[in-house]
C-alpha cells in the first residue's frame, strides 16, 4: 500500500526514481510525486494526482536534475487523492521532504501541537506531520546535529506505523530512511544506494539488499550506508541476495500481469512442489516442520490467519488438515484475531498465509499470537518479507513476484503448499503411506492438468463475453469448492466491479435464492467429487427458478451439459486437490469479463496490491 523508492549515488536520480515508481505502482496508484536534490541544495518537487504516467509527463516538461531524491506512489488513507495530499510532503521552509507509507495514529494531536507552535500545514494527510516534526527537531538538535539525529528525535513522538524516506536541501548528499511495521529495504549498488518499500523497484539495479527491521533507521550517502536502532546504536546488517530476474516483473507478451500470472499456474505448482515430495515415505519434506517435529506432535488445534484470497486458501487448508490429519482447524480473519483472539495454548499452531508477507492485519495477528507464546508458521510468497521473518517457522511458495492486484497464481501455490502441510501432519498422525503417496503423486500431475485447463482459455473467453453484461452473480460450491466459490466471486468483483457473491451451495435455499429471477447468472462448481449429486441438485434448483448456470465440471461428465446453460471442464483429480484446478476457469472468467467491460485489470479501482495499513 503506497510505494517508496529513493536513490543516492552518481547517476541522475530522476530516471531511476520514475522507473522505481512504475514498478511500485501496483501498491497504490492515486497520486505520485518526487523530490530531487542537486549538489547546490536546490530541490525539484513535483507531484500530481493519477498514475505515474501523469507524473512522467509533467517531469518531461519540467525535468529535475540531481543525484539523490525520493519518490512515492500513493494509496490514499487520510485525505482524498489531490496534489496537496500527494507525497513527498515538505516542511514550512520547503527544505525537508518526506515520503511515508503507513499511518501516524496520533497525527491529529501532533498536528494541533505543531500548529500551535506556528507550523503551517498544506495537506490533510497524517504524513505531513513527519516533515514538520523533523523541521522542529532540526532546531532542537542544533547546528551540531545531523539530519539523522533530527529524524530519530522526530520519530520519538510518533505512534503508528511508518516506512519513510527523508531528504533535506540543507543536508545534501544524505538520505535518511526508517521503518516501523511498514516494509523498507536498502539496495546496495556500486557507489550508489537505494531504499524502497518493495524489492521489485530494485531488481534492475542491484541484487544486494538489506532488510531493515522495525525501529531501525539507515543513513545513506554516496560513500556508504549505516543502520542504527532506536537507541542510535549501530546495527550490523546482513546483505542478502535477491533471487528472480527482471523478466519476472514484465508482462512477457501478455496484455495484463493478471493474465500472465494465471498462465503461470503450471510453473508455480512445479515450484511449490519441487524437492518437497518424499515418494517412498508418502510424505512431504518441509524443513521448517521437520526441524520442529517434537513440538508439532503436540499440536491439537490449528488456526489459519489471513485476509482476502489468502483467507480462502486457509478455508481449503482447514478442510485438508481436518481430513488428512484429524486436527481441528479454524480460519480467522487476521484483522479479527488481533482484537478477539480465540483461546490459545501451547498446543495451538497459528498459521499465517500471505502472498506479500506484508499485510498489516496478518503481521499484527502473528505478533499477537507470539505474545501468547504459541508456535507460529508462515506460508508466504515474498522472500524476506516481514511475516516470513517474524513467524517462528516458515514455508515459501516460490511463486515469483505477483504484480496483478488480483491474486491468482499465489492462491494456487498456497493450495499446493497447504496440501503438502496437510500430508505432513497427516503422516505424523494416522494417514497411511499409500494415501499420502496417492495425494502427492496426484499433486505432481497437477502442473500438466493445469496446462490442460489453460488450453481452454479461448473457450472461457467466449463464455465470459456472453456473461459480461450481467451486473449480479452468484458463485456456489460445496465442501472443498465452497472457498473456490468465494474466491471466484472476489476475483470478479475486484476487477470487473460486477456484484458477485460466493455461497456454500447448501446455504442458497436459506435465503439468497430469493434473488434468482429469469436469467440471473450463477457459476456452480460441480466437479465429480463426494458432493457431486448435491451440486447437481443446486443447479436444478437454480434452473427451476429461471436462473442461468455456468457449471465447472469434470471432463467426461455429459450429464451437467444437459442441465446447465454452459460448462467449463477440468481434468479428473482427487477431491482434496480439486480447488487447484477449479479456480483456474474462474480466474479466467473474471479476467475476460473485466476485459470485455474495459476495466483497468491490473490496477482496479480503490485497491492496492499489498495492504500495509490496518
Ligand atoms: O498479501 P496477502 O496474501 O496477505 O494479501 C491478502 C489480501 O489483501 C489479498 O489476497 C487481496 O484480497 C487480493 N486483492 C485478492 O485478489
Amino acid at each position: 500500500m503506497c510505494g517508496i523508492i529513493s536513490y543516492i549515488g552518481k547517476r541522475e536520480a530522476l530516471p531511476i526514481l520514475l522507473d522505481g515508481l512504475y514498478r511500485l505502482e501496483y501498491r497504490g496508484y492515486d497520486s505520485a510525486g518526487v523530490a530531487v536534490v542537486n549538489h547546490d541544495g536546490n530541490v525539484g518537487h513535483i507531484r500530481t494526482t493519477g498514475r505515474v504516467d501523469e507524473l512522467a509527463s509533467l517531469l518531461a516538461e519540467h525535468p529535475i536534475q540531481g543525484s539523490f531524491g525520493i519518490a512515492h506512489t500513493r494509496w490514499a488513507t487520510h485525505g482524498a487523492p489531490s496534489v496537496a495530499n500527494a507525497h513527498p510532503h515538505a516542511d514550512c521552509k520547503n527544505s525537508v521532504f518526506v515520503a511515508h507509507n503507513g499511518i501516524i495514529e496520533n497525527y491529529a494531536h501532533l498536528r494541533a501541537a505543531l500548529e500551535r507552535e506556528g507550523h503551517k500545514f498544506a495537506s490533510e494527510t497524517d504524513s505531513e506531520v513527519l516533515a514538520h516534526l523533523i523541521e522542529r527537531a532540526l532546531v532542537l538538535v542544533g547546528s551540531a546535529g545531523t539530519l539523522d539525529d533530527a529524524v530519530s528525535e522526530a520519530l520519538r513522538h510518533v505512534q503508528g506505523t511508518y516506512g519513510i524516506a527523508v531528504v533535506s536541501s540543507r543536508h545534501p548528499e544524505k538520505l535518511v530512511v526508517a521503518r516501523r511495521s511498514s516494509p523498507l529495504l536498502l539496495g546496495i549498488g556500486d557507489g550508489e544506494f537505494f531504499a524502497a518499500s518493495d524489492s521489485s523497484a530494485l531488481l534492475r539495479h542491484t541484487r544486494r539488499i538489506v532488510y531493515l527491521d522495525d525501529n531501525e533507521l539507515a543513513v545513506l550517502t554516496p560513500k556508504g550506508y549505516e543502520v542504527r536502532n532506536i537507541r542510535r546504536k549501530p546495527v550490523t546488517k546482513q546483505v542478502e541476495l535477491l533471487t528472480g530476474s527482471p523478466a519476472d516483473i514484465e508482462k512477457n507478451g501478455h496484455d495484463h500481469f493478471m493474465e500472465k500470472e494465471i498462465h503461470e499456474a503450471p510453473e508455480v505448482l512445479r515450484n511449490a512442489i519441487r524437492g518437497r515430495v518424499l515418494h517412498a515415505e508418502g510424505t512431504a519434506k518441509l524443513s521448517a516442520l521437520d526441524a520442529s517435529v517434537e513440538k508439532l506432535s503436540q499440536i491439537n488445534h490449528i488456526i489459519f490467519l489471513s485476509q482476502g484470497t489468502s483467507y480462502y486458501a486457509g478455508l481449503v487448508g482447514k478442510y485438508m488438515i481436518e481430513e488428512l490429519a484429524g486436527i481441528p482447524a479454524e480460519v480467522v480473519y487476521a484483522s479479527e484475531f488481533r482484537y478477539a483472539p480465540p483461546p490459545l495454548n501451547e498446543q495451538t499452531l497459528v498459521v499465517a498465509i500471505s502472498q506479500s508477507g506484508e499485510t498489516a492485519d496478518t503481521l499484527e495477528a502473528i505478533r499477537e499470537a507470539k505474545r501468547h507464546h504459541v508456535p507460529t508458521l508462515a506460508i508466504v510468497n515474498v522472500v524476506g518479507s516481514s511475516i516470513a521473518r517474524e513467524a517462528g517457522m516458515g514455508i515459501y511458495n516460490y511463486a515469483g513476484p505477483e504484480i496483478g492486484v488480483a491474486s491468482t497464481k499465489a492462491f494456487i501455490s498456497q493450495l499446493a503448499v497447504l496440501s503438502l502441510v496437510a500430508v505432513w501432519f497427516g503422516r505424523q498422525r494416522n494417514l497411511s503411506v499409500s494415501r499420502g503417496r496417492e495425494i502427492l503423486e496426484e499433486l505432481q500431475q497437477l502442473p500438466h492438468k493445469a496446462e490442460k485447463v489453460l488450453s481452454m482459455a479461448s473457450r472461457i473467453h467466449t463464455l465470459a463475453d456472453g456473461y459480461a453484461s450481467h451486473e449480479h452473480f452468484f458463485f456456489l460450491g460445496r465442501k472443498y469448492n465452497w472457498p473456490v466459490a468465494l474466491e471466484g466471486a472476489l476475483k470478479l468483483k475486484e476487477i470487473s466491479y460486477a456484484h458477485a457473491e460466493g455461497y456454500a451451495s447448501g446455504e442458497m435455499k436459506h435465503g439468497p435464492i430469493a434473488l434468482i429471477t429469469s436469467g440471473f447468472p450463477s457459476v456452480v462448481l460441480a466437479p465429480s467429487d463426494s458432493v457431486y449429486e448435491k451440486s447437481v441438485s443446486t443447479i436444478h434448483e437454480l434452473k427451476a427458478r429461471g436462473g442461468k448456470v455456468l457449471a465447472v465440471a469434470t471432463e467426461g461428465n455429459t450429464e451437467i451439459a444437459k442441465i446447465a446453460d454452459d460448462v467449463a471442464h477440468i481434468p479428473q483429480t482427487l477431491e482434496i486437490l480439486s480447488p487447484i484446478l477449479t479456480v483456474i476457469p474462474l480466474q479466467l472468467f473474471a479476467y475476460f469479463i473485466a476485459k470485455k467491460r474495459g476495466c483497468d485489470i491490473d490496477k482496479p479501482r480503490n485497491l492496492a496490491k499489498s495492504v500495509t495499513v490496518e
